[in-house]
């Protein structure tokens, strides 16, 4: 039976990626996480009774746990979400950024290249996919979109570690023939999203009536896509994507920050509508919207992410399945629906809030 060693597997994208990888193959996926604030084996609750799933708690920059996972399961594949994600901390504090993002990196790739030389002959179909983000671009003006040759431009402490993760994980191809291949995705929404970026950030400070923080003028435009379409992406590339190359991954759905906010608040009033919410009752509002409050922009905010998709479409055949409206809608409804798991992923720890604006900011 074929191994997915999945990094990062009990995050955000991570998570979703695990379900779909073991409702559409047949491998077996093992989960190498370090459970950071970010991550939780509550994500990956429904399928710990799988009989093709695996949990290994361990730190991608610990090469020796790594290689004995590596002999232990043996993959024919790794796919590698383990990260520090969040750009807001990188700002508050690079340095977990460069042991994660660029050592954890370095050490995975190193354990990797070691077992896959180990495996001679049977590993000729193995595969080490990097899945990165539309950052390493940089900022755009109004007008352009990144491609895959776009020039590397980071602006952020975060995007600064993905790009250097990139490099190295290039690097190993070219000098070491290691086979891997690099994704860039646009910004990811939906469900098992830790309540500090932007949508469920906004959906819960909505929902319990607290002030609705947006950074700068709120133009700031961003390429959103669902995390299932990030998946089925990461998951096309796996299979098909040509050893070496590098795929950008975007929705093609561009938002300012005041369109996404609208975006939500609409789909929250829907389904629990701001006239009948106590917690908006008592500070007199009655409408979502009235919560907004414009805050001091974040150093270094990129303006402007579009990304060109055209490689990925045109050579494996991948477009975004979900409407915007829709995933919207679902993610609304899932995090409605699941209020225990955001209460207890956030149990003690910084979020629904950002970390340099008090709730009680007026702008
Ligand atoms: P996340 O923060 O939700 O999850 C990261 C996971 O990595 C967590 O489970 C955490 O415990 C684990 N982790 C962190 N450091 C680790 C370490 N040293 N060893 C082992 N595990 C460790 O992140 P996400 O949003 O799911 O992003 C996953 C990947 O996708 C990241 O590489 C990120 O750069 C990339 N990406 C994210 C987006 C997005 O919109 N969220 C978009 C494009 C690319
Ligand atoms: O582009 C892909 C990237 O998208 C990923 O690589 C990152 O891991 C992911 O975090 C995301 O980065 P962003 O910085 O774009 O996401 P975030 O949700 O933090 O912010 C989205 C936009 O919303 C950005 O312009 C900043 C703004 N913002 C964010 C927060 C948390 C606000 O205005 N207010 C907020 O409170």
């Amino acid at each position: 039976m074929d191994t997915i060693l999945v990094t990062g597997g009990a995050g955000f994208i991570g998570c979703n990626f695990v379900r779909m990888a073991l409702r559409q193959t047949v491998s077996r996926v093992v989960v190498f996480d370090k459970l950071t604030y970010a991550g939780s084996l509550l994500n990956l609750k429904d399928v710990e009774h799988h009989p093709r799933y695996e949990f290994v708690r361990g730190d991608i920059a610990d090469r020796r746990l790594v290689a004995e996972v590596l002999q232990g399961f043996r993959p024919t594949s790794i796919v590698h979400f383990a990260a520090e994600t969040h750009v807001d901390r990188s700002i508050e504090g690079p340095r977990n950024f460069l042991d994660a993002n660029v050592i954890g990196t370095f050490e995975l790739l190193e354990a990797a290249l070691a077992y896959y030389r180990g495996l001679g002959e049977k590993g000729r179909d193995f595969r080490f996919v990097h899945v990165s983000t539309d950052e390493v671009y940089g900022s755009l003006g109004p007008q352009g979109y990144f491609r895959e040759d776009s020039h590397y431009a980071p602006n952020s402490p975060y995007a600064a570690s993905k790009a250097a993760a990139d490099h190295f994980v290039r690097a190993y191809f070219r000098t070491f023939n290691l086979p891997t291949l690099i994704t860039n995705c646009s910004n990811n929404y939906g469900y098992y999203q830790f309540p500090e970026k932007l949508v469920p950030l906004m959906l819960l400070n909505a929902a319990a009536g607290r002030n609705l923080p947006i950074y700068g003028d709120g133009l700031n435009v961003r390429d959103w896509l669902f995390v299932e379409d990030h998946c089925a992406a990461v998951l096309a590339v796996l299979r098909y994507g040509k050893i070496g190359e590098k795929y950008n991954i975007g929705g093609g759905n561009e938002l300012n920050n005041l369109q996404m906010l609208e975006a939500l608040c609409s789909a929250l009033d829907e389904r629990l509508p701001a006239k009948e919410n106590p917690a908006l009752k008592a500070r007199g509002l009655t409408s979502y919207l009235q919560l907004r409050v414009f805050v001091p922009d974040r150093p270094g905010h990129d303006r402007r992410y579009a990304t060109d998709t055209s490689r990925i479409r045109n050579e494996l055949g991948w477009r975004p399945a979900c409407r915007f409206e829709d995933g919207i809608r679902r993610t609304v409804r899932w995090y409605l629906d699941n209020t225990a798991w955001c209460e207890t992923v956030l149990a003690g720890r910084s979020g629904a809030r950002p970390p340099f604006i008090p709730d009680n900011h007026q702008s």
